[in-house]
């Protein structure tokens, strides 16, 4: 166990890389299960759910190779094992990105009932309707799915709800199955986008990726590619607060500038200049009186979930009230109880918090409860007063590559130390 040490108040400045996107490798790793050769998979981050995505694979027989040019090769053509043990599934709800790919490929697979961030319950209601619909029969006892399918066909299927992992498993699936398979209401996100074009790269057959309707013509195989992930938008948006809350001056590059273009227009409402650039997007906040803004999490192109405890934060220390609203997950409030320790003023009435602006925030000793929750215990820290201690930090290695020494890097005080019970 770990904790993060962070003495607040300093101003950040400089310029910071993004790492690739941890939402983005996830599937394409599991993409692989699709796939005839080697895939070489580059710009993964260094992640913990990365890692156990590889161990999964590892486990189920695909071979895996660290290559000195710093891309992953992978060779999942020869799956002796289609089953996502409890132990690496039950930390990293993506694991169930394995389920379509398996089905379609194998014709069978044993999931383990997925876990990740305690952010809400989080069914996967959508994946199993949608693979039942195209034919897998499906089993559960407490601890794992079981599908099995002679041969899937395709479908029309509409998601009840915007699902991000929902549209990357059936869109996985269907480019195995014979025919035309239509799915509507799908997740637009940028990482969805980034899947299917991966795959078209493989011979897949995909259109309309990143719009609200996917169509799917299956073919009979798929050929392995090189491929660079792209870039983090969430971990740029984060650093990009970092920027706007310690009244900084930060540049963030690798990023497309699309793909985080609600976070920068929120930055600007809330009086921070914002300049963009192709690959890079930068804040100056060294005069700017941050004004409270209103927030209301909605999947892409809106404002997204995955940024809304970060802005909270901010939202804590800029002049006026706000409300956030979440309506994506119904428990991604956890952090609100942390940041009352460091003197935020916020209060909630179910999705809804309401913030009021303080002057300052205070050191305390506070803990990480799930991903984006901790990245805005972080952020609270670098501009509290004195020292702000930040257990349970595991969740933190999970979406953030090296986060305290890009941070460091840019002129906060980190330290990461291990806890002594
Ligand atoms: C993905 C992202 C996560 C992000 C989220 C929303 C990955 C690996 N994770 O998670 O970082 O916060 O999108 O942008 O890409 N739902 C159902 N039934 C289902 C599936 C989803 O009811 O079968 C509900 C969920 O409970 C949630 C909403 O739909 O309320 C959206 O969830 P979803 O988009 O599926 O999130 P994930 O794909 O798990």
């Amino acid at each position: 166990m770990e904790r993060l040490i962070i003495k607040g108040g300093n101003h950040l400045q400089g310029e910071v890389d993004c790492s690739g996107a941890k939402n983005a490798g996830l599937p394409i790793l599991a993409s692989t299960i699709l796939l005839e050769g080697s895939a070489f998979i580059g710009n993964l981050p260094h992640l913990q759910d990365i890692t156990t995505k590889l161990e999964l694979l590892n486990s189920m027989g695909s071979s895996i190779n660290f290559h000195e040019d710093g891309f992953i090769e992978i060779n999942s053509s020869n799956i002796l094992l289609p089953e996502a043990r409890y132990e690496l599934v039950k930390t990293m709800r993506a694991s169930i990105l394995v389920m379509g790919p398996l089905v379609a490929k194998y014709g069978k697979a044993k999931i383990s009932q997925p876990g990740g961030c305690d952010i809400g319950s989080r069914p996967i209601d959508f994946h199993l309707s949608g693979l039942e619909q195209m034919g897998a029969e499906i089993t559960s006892d407490s601890k794992y799915i079981y599908l099995k399918a002679k041969e899937l066909k395709p479908i029309s299927f509409t998601f009840p709800r915007v699902s991000v992992t929902g549209t990357e498993n059936l869109m996985m699936a269907a480019t195995l199955i014979k025919g035309e398979t239509r799915l509507k209401n799908c997740a637009k996100e940028p990482e969805v986008l980034e899947l299917a074009n991966y795959l078209n790269s493989c011979g897949a057959q995909i259109q309309g990726a990143g719009e609200s309707e996917i169509i799917v013509n299956g073919v009979e195989s798929l050929n392995a590619t090189r491929w660079n992930v792209l870039f983090d938008r969430i971990e740029a948006g984060t650093y990009l607060i970092a920027g706007a809350i310690t009244n900084g001056h930060v540049k963030v590059n690798k990023i497309n500038p699309e793909t985080i273009d609600i976070v920068s227009k929120k930055l600007i409402e809330m009086g921070v200049k914002v300049n963009i650039f192709k690959n890079s997007v930068e804040v100056d906040a060294t005069s700017s009186d941050l004004k409270a803004q209103d927030i209301f999490t909605e999947p892409f192109p809106g404002f997204p979930t995955d940024m809304q405890a970060q802005f909270m934060t901010l939202n804590t220390i800029a002049q006026g009230d706000c409300t956030v609203e979440e309506t994506v997950f119904e428990n991604r409030f956890q952090h609100v109880s942390e940041l009352r320790k460091m003197g935020a003023n916020i209060s909630l009435n179910e999705n809804k918090a309401f913030v009021s602006g303080v002057s300052n925030l205070v050191g305390a000793t506070v803990s990480a409860s799930d991903l984006r929750a901790s990245a805005s215990l972080v952020l609270a820290g670098l501009v509290g007063k004195n020292k702000t201690h930040i257990n349970d930090i595991y969740h933190i290695d999970r979406g953030y590559e090296c986060i305290e020494e890009k941070l460091n890097k840019l002129g906060a005080e980190i330290i990461r130390e291990p806890v002594v019970d």
